[in-house]
């Protein structure tokens, strides 16, 4: 029986972020104030609240200012839009991260438009979205980006080999399938319609798997020595798990990322690096 090697993505995170506060205090030194990030949390929704919480104390760890806002439930689409208004004219403010989801999801577009490309370090604007696709400089979606630097952690190579991402989200799936395939991988999009599933994620060298469903993936649908990234996040009863079932498909894959310890803190450890990468461009 195989046993996978499991991917520290908690211990990775501390690497990256140990580099990052380096590069923050040579920021502070050149340009006589920290790196500001803005956080926009409206509502009470009790995941997102734990997300911020986690984003601030990041920017803490790395030595970021974080800006919070905490806006209530109610609180009209213009008010979130003036706000983001504001930020885009704060000097003091390099990146804007609006917490999602809205409480009125209908919000969400226009909002998240409204952000400047140049602050969005989050990359959800269409023009971060844009030069993603064109494999253009953009400030690209972070859970992705960990993805992609979780995958190179093993050391194995992510050139020509066939991963398939399960999941076609705008904040997961459609990024990191474009990372992917910058990084000269064959890539598979599969989603809720796909026919044939496990015919599809039994034949990936990488699997990504971001569907948001409690251990979706099974090891009948792992290839034997597969990179598997798990990027779910569901919780039950307090309890955390991811959208692979870890203790069979670690069995079978070669490397495996856990929920949580796995993509979590990379997410918030590449958004540390977006907010570092926007001050910088404004500055070069
Ligand atoms: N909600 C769930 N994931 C994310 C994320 O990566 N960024 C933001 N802003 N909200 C989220």
């Amino acid at each position: 029986m195989n046993k996978s090697e499991i991917i520290d993505g908690k211990k990775l995170s501390g690497e990256i972020r140990l580099q990052l506060k380096v590069q923050a205090e040579k920021f502070e030194k050149e340009f006589g104030r920290k790196i500001g990030l803005a956080v926009v949390l409206v509502g009470e929704n009790a995941a997102s609240k734990i997300y911020v919480a986690n984003k601030i104390k990041a920017c803490e760890e790395v030595g970021l200012k974080s800006f919070a806002y905490y806006l209530p439930e109610t609180a009209e689409k213009n008010e979130i839009l003036e706000l983001v208004d504001t930020l885009n004219a704060d000097k003091n403010v390099d990146g804007i991260l609006i917490q999602l989801p809205l409480p009125d999801k209908s919000f969400e577009k226009e909002v998240l438009a409204r952000v400047s490309p140049d602050k969005d370090v989050d990359g959800f604007h269409a023009v971060n979205a844009g030069n993603l696709l064109l494999g253009n400089d953009n400030l690209s979606a972070c859970t992705p980006s960990g993805v992609i630097e979780l995958i190179k952690s093993t050391g194995c190579k992510i050139s020509g080999k066939h991963a398939v991402v399960l999941g076609r989200s705008n904040i997961v799936g459609k990024p990191a399938a474009m990372l992917l395939l910058q990084n000269d991988a064959t890539v598979t999009i599969c989603h809720s319609k796909t026919e044939h599933l496990s015919d599809i994620t039994s034949q990936a060298d990488i699997l990504v798997v971001a569907i948001g469903k409690k251990e979706f993936v099974k090891k009948d649908m792992v290839k034997k020595g597969a990179i598997v990234i798990d990027v779910g996040m569901n919780r039950e009863n307090g309890k955390l798990y991811g959208d692979v079932a870890f203790d069979e498909v670690s069995q079978k894959a070669s490397y495996i990322t856990p929920v949580p310890g796995g993509v979590g803190p990379m997410t918030i450890t590449m958004l540390m690096n977006n907010t570092i990468k926007a001050a910088m461009s404004g500055k070069r």
